[in-house]
């Protein structure tokens, strides 16, 4: 039998905060004691740990390796859902898109990667998108890249399995009938749709190692856990990752203010959609396709 756990003292709270900081990027701010308590209390009673004191000396330890996974998964914040938002899926199907595809048409390769994926929802809406909407895209060499620090998320986006609360949160029933299949009581996406993601687990604060080949990088409410240094090395990145002519799509809430010398909006009413400044050769899009 495990002792009720014990309230978190501010210290611990401090070390926690530290380090899921150091760790992944995500700001704790002060009064998030509560935030901290409510998600790590019911780790610690599975993990069979008597205290947040304890919790804290494990975590000191160099051995802690999956313990320090586990804290720090626990502390993301993994709301999604499918076609999150609605607009900007619009505008991509109906502007982004095809222009896209009119430029890569000799080449026949589309690369998109998804930050912070979560339980993989957004790359699902997008390859549904692609399959229903694009059929000439089934010759081409599609690359969809879901990374997520959690590797229960990333376990749940590589299963593709969600609730019914889930589909119930804006996956359009055409969609339903024609791509998932039941399980149990839950829902099963298909195998032609779950085939065309990848998923990785991974720290979008360590080098992402990409080469200038993404079309799209989706980085949709992910900015506002870190802090604005974190924000700006991360959006770094996302500029030497993408084409010359490619698009950064951020969550309804998020600027690139703090790099404007980086990107510039895209004019189309909420579609969030960035390209880089200064690009030679920007796809024009024009706002009233959309
Ligand atoms: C609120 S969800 C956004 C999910 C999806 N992009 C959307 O807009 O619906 C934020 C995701 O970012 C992930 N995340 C947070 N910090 C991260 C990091 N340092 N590296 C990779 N993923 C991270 C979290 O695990 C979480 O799943």
């Amino acid at each position: 039998m495990i002792a009720p756990v014990a309230t978190l003292e501010r210290e611990e709270f401090h070390f926690i905060r530290d380090f899921v900081y150091k760790t992944a990027a995500i700001v704790i701010d002060e009064d998030k004691h509560y935030l901290v308590e409510y998600r790590l209390g019911p780790l610690i009673e599975r993990e069979g740990i008597r205290s947040f004191r304890h919790l804290v000396s494990e975590l000191r330890q160099p051995t802690s390796g999956p313990l320090r996974s586990r804290v720090v998964d626990a502390m993301t914040t993994n709301e999604t859902s499918f076609f999150r938002d609605a607009r900007p899926f619009d505008h991509l199907r109906r502007a982004v898109l095809p222009q896209l595809i009119e430029r890569r048409r000799s080449e026949k390769c589309l690369t998109f990667f998804f930050g912070g994926c979560s339980s993989g929802q957004e790359p699902y809406s997008i390859a549904m998108i692609l399959r229903q909407f694009f059929p000439e895209l089934d010759t081409w060499n599609l690359r969809l890249t879901g990374a997520d620090i959690s590797s229960e998320m990333i376990r749940r986006a590589r299963e593709g399995v969600y609730t019914q609360f889930e589909i119930n949160r804006g996956l359009p029933a055409r969609l339903l009938v024609q791509f998932f299949e039941k399980a149990g009581i839950h829902w099963r996406l298909s195998e032609s749709i779950r085939s065309m993601v990848q998923f990785e687990e991974r720290n979008l604060t360590h080098p992402l190692g990409l080469t200038g080949n993404v079309d799209i990088f989706f980085l949709r409410n992910v900015l506002i856990y870190f802090d604005q240094e974190e924000r700006r090395r991360l959006l770094q990145q996302v500029r030497d990752g993408l084409r010359s002519d490619g698009f950064l799509m951020l969550g309804a809430a998020e600027t690139t203010v703090f790099c404007n010398d980086l990107f510039v909006p895209v004019p189309m009413e909420f579609s969030n959609l960035f390209h880089l400044k200064g690009t030679p050769n920007p796809i024009n899009l024009n706002p009233c396709q959309a």
